[in-house]
């Protein structure tokens, strides 16, 4: 059972070490397989590579397993909030009850933004995106609070825990301050609220206020949501992060690596065009069979469906589902793209095309209707998945900078270029 893979390559023989994770994943340890044959191996999109070993996030795609620090994701959704497990995820285990109250104590310390940066947020151009302005805003952070921009030290796991926190807080306040100016409202608002989660909410309501017992069911709704994006082991964006950490640079720096890689349309920015695509169906009084069509022909993708990991079906996609039925029910909005993404999704899953691909729906399918019901516009929700995510991003930044051997990321390539060939110089040269 334990004996070591065996390769023959070009008539040599060699044995490479096997690795197998807790929950009985195996691996071989192809780091010595370049000295034996001189071999690389070739995995475009890293589709079959672990880059490292991990014990945040334990994902089983094929039976639609998700867990954090070993807790299931159901657990935690139904019975934990965003801050126990950011908590779980930073420190490695759930916090007690004072370490929580402790923890969400300086959350709300650090969450204060200098004013001049405030009054450098409110020159940007009114044209600017809100993500635009939020990259801005975020890269922006080490000029105002320089030890942001601190070089990890392996011996020093607490500058490591306070960066994280003060990021963690700030990028929640920064999300703020986008829709503050998106929206024209000229004063900060809820900066006092002391709970991370209703502060954030509180600030992008626009000025209203609802009644007490929906704004409880609204937080939790958000919260649940932030929850539920935290982790996911080494996706595109986490993995940016790792592949920055790897070279020693900054967490700030890193999580601005992350943003960048979640925003795309196949990873966070998914969640946008998840509600483009609902509305265009909406307005098309198509009942989403002619938009099926096309993305069997390859003229479309269906947003929020597929996963790489995910080949049964995604956990949170359910979870998430359900949380967006309960929370227009609780607040008595009738959303007509949930009809859509239901009716799409019954469709979908009984079609060959789609059940021979094992594509079903992944966590941005649903979570655009769960932040419609909160009123927060189109224009935050990839914001909000990098709040939710940027918990994720600090524990597996500390997990690489303190581990023992984390090697510098660089994978390689098979160049396919022209073989070596003769300078020309610039007269010489044919126009094309
Ligand atoms: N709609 C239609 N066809 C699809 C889709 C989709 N959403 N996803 C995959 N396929 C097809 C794909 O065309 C291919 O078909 P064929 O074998 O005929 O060439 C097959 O399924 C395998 O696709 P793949 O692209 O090789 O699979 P992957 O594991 O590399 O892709 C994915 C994963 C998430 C990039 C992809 O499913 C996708 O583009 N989905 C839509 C975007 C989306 O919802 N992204 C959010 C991902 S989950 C949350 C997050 O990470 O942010």
């Amino acid at each position: 059972m334990n004996e070591q893979p065996h390769f023959i390559l070009d008539g040599q023989s060699f044995a490479l070490p096997r690795i197998e994770g807790t929950e009985g994943e195996k691996a071989i340890d192809i780091q010595r397989l370049r000295f034996h044959s001189n071999y690389k191996v070739h995995d475009p999109g890293y589709a079959n590579t672990s880059s490292c070993l991990s014990s945040l996030t334990f994902v089983d795609g094929e039976r639609g397993i998700l867990r954090h620090r070993g807790y299931a994701i159901e657990d935690l959704a139904a019975k934990a909030s965003f801050l126990e497990l950011a908590y779980a995820l930073i420190y490695e285990d759930l916090p007690c009850q004072s370490a929580l109250k402790a923890f969400e104590d300086s959350l709300w310390a650090e969450s204060f933004l200098d004013p001049k940066l405030e009054a450098l947020a409110a020159i940007l151009p009114n044209q600017a995106s809100a993500l635009g302005m939020f990259y801005t805003l975020m890269g922006s952070l080490g000029a105002f609070y320089t030890d942001l921009l601190k070089l990890p030290d392996k011996n020093d796991a607490d500058a490591i825990d306070r960066i994280g926190l003060s990021l963690l807080a700030k990028v929640a306040s920064i999300a703020a301050l986008v829709y503050r100016l998106k929206n024209n409202i000229h004063k900060p608002v809820c900066t006092e609220e002391p709970i991370y989660t209703k502060r954030l909410l509180c600030s992008l309501l626009n000025g209203k206020s609802p009644s007490a017992e929906a704004l409880a069911s609204m937080t939790r709704a958000l919260d649940t949501f932030l929850l539920l994006h935290a982790d996911h082991e080494q996706n595109c964006s986490t993995a940016t992060v790792r592949m920055i950490a790897s070279s020693g640079g900054s967490l700030l720096g890193a999580i601005c690596g992350g943003i960048s890689a979640l925003s795309g349309p196949l990873h966070g920015g998914a969640n946008t065009r998840v509600i483009h695509m609902l509305e265009a169906i909406l307005a098309s009084e198509d009942d989403g069979a002619h938009f099926i069509q096309n993305t069997k022909k390859g003229e479309a993708k269906l947003m929020g469906f597929g996963h790489r990991v995910y080949k049964n079906h995604d956990p949170r996609a359910l979870l998430l589902k359900q949380l967006a039925k309960d929370l227009l029910f609780t607040l008595n909005i009738q959303d007509p793209l949930l009809a859509i993404a239901k009716n799409l999704e019954t469709k979908v899953l009984k079609d060959p095309y789609f059940i021979e691909r094992k594509l079903y729906p992944n966590l941005d399918f649903y979570s655009g209707i769960l932040l419609r019901a909160l009123n927060i516009p189109l224009d935050m929700f990839t914001i909000l998945f990098v709040i939710g995510r940027t918990s994720g991003w600090i524990a597996h930044y500390k997990e690489l900078v303190l581990a023992q051997n984390s090697p510098l990321y660089r994978p390689r390539q098979i160049y396919v270029g022209p073989p070596s060939r003769p300078f020309l110089s610039l007269n010489a040269r044919q126009t094309h």
